[in-house]
């Protein structure tokens, strides 16, 4: 863990550092550029892949893990970040629930959390190396890789996505299970919460230790939550994982790197304000979602902090002409909203999409994101 100054010295030098400054505030030449879930199921080389191995083994295995990160970074030369490849449920999976990722129906958790009682099931003491020291030798080794061609940004889930997940048992419409732990159970709720943060502090840790060069946290389900209930429950724990990330980190001389926090549909304007100042909650970027109009998010935010997104996600389905025009149109839009600005989709690339469609869209993007 000490070491982080001789794992930093293996690597070759980065070559790319547009994501990294546009991170830090810069109105950067053009917009850096990834997209979420840029690895993943609409590359034929990644089907190829999980033909013979499950999920979770891909996730396990530093070699593949590695591997498919370093997909789409092979295939399309004008991404400026790879992203590791991992999953958020690792966290439930290292305090000690059992997470499987079946076939045409996503995560599936065979005994969630359904009342505080449950909570004895999950582990005391994760120890986070031990459980999850597998995603460090994945970083480590796609460091070098990547030979220094872009960043490495490291991941996990938000504690209110991930409690989510553990008390619902997989994806849900209606949020019952997660959300009447918020009415019925709110002090029972707020300690779950807190023990999901410490692991994801410790995994964010971790990650950029090996070599991680920036962070990302995935609220998915954010948007499931009051403005109240946001502030009330969701908040303190991200702003636990974002203070303990940077105290661990000071308190090893290492510099810190930049955290972004993508809270899907936490858009109602008192939250935007309330998430938006990197000095309360430490993240620096904020990742928006495609229902909103960075003019807008801008007017309430301010320029303290930095905007990612937010294309919509279903304009790769537009066709060339499609793409360009939208692309032009929304890159304009948020040249003029001003600030820093991490280009993306506004949540994952979706399956069909075309890999050829997605090469459009990141040469539409490098073309019309450029600052004159
Ligand atoms: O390329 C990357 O972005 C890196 C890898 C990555 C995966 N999942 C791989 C994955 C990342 C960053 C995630 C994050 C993740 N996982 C989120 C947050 C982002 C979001 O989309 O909101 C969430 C909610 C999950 C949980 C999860 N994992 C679901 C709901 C599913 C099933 C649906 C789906 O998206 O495929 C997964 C599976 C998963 N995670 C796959 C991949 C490539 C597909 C699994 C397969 O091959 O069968």
């Amino acid at each position: 863990v000490e070491h982080w100054r001789e794992v930093e010295k293996s690597f070759p030098p980065l070559k790319n550092d547009l994501l990294l400054r546009a991170a830090k505030g810069e109105e950067t030449e053009r917009a850096p550029v990834w997209v979420m879930r840029q690895a993943g199921r609409y590359l034929p080389e990644f089907l190829e892949v999980r033909k013979s191995h499950s999920f979770f083994e891909c996730c396990q295995t530093p070699s593949i893990a590695s591997a498919l990160t370093l997909q789409p970074i092979d295939r399309y030369s004008l991404l400026d970040a790879s992203i590791i490849f991992c999953d958020i449920l690792v966290v439930p999976q290292a305090m000690g629930m059992t997470v499987l990722m079946e076939p045409s129906k996503g995560p599936v958790l065979p005994q969630p959390l359904l009342s505080p009682s449950d909570l004895d099931r999950l582990n005391k003491n994760v120890d986070v190396q031990k459980e999850l020291g597998y995603l460090f030798e994945a970083i480590t080794l796609t460091r070098k890789g990547l030979n220094g061609r872009v960043p490495l940004i490291g991941f996990c889930g938000a504690p209110w996505t991930l409690m989510a997940y553990m008390c619902e048992g997989g994806g849900s419409k209606t949020f019952e299970r997660s959300k009447s732990w918020l009415y019925k159970y709110p002090e029972e709720a707020k300690q779950l919460l807190r023990r999901i943060a410490d692991v994801c502090a410790e995994l964010l840790v971790g990650q950029v230790l090996a070599g991680a060069q920036m962070l990302q946290v995935f609220d998915s389900w954010a948007g499931e939550l009051t403005p109240y209930q946001y502030k009330e429950f969701a908040l303190p724990p991200l702003i636990h994982i974002s203070h303990k990330v940077k105290s661990i980190l000071k308190s090893l001389d290492h510099p810190g790197v930049a955290i972004t926090l993508f809270a899907k549909g936490a858009n109602a304007p008192s939250t935007l304000r309330l998430i938006s100042d990197p000095n309360v909650t430490g993240y620096d970027t904020l990742g928006l979602d495609w229902t909103v109009d960075p003019i807008e998010v801008r007017e309430y935010v301010g320029k303290k902090v930095n905007l990612q997104g937010n294309f919509d996600p279903t304009v790769l389905y537009g066709g060339k002409e499609g793409i360009e025009k939208e692309i032009q149109r929304a890159s304009t839009n948020w040249k003029k909203a001003g600030g820093g600005w991490i280009a993306n989709l506004g949540h994952g690339i979706t399956p069909n999409v075309k890999p050829e469609d997605m090469g459009w869209f990141l040469e539409c993007v490098h073309k019309y994101s450029k600052r004159d």
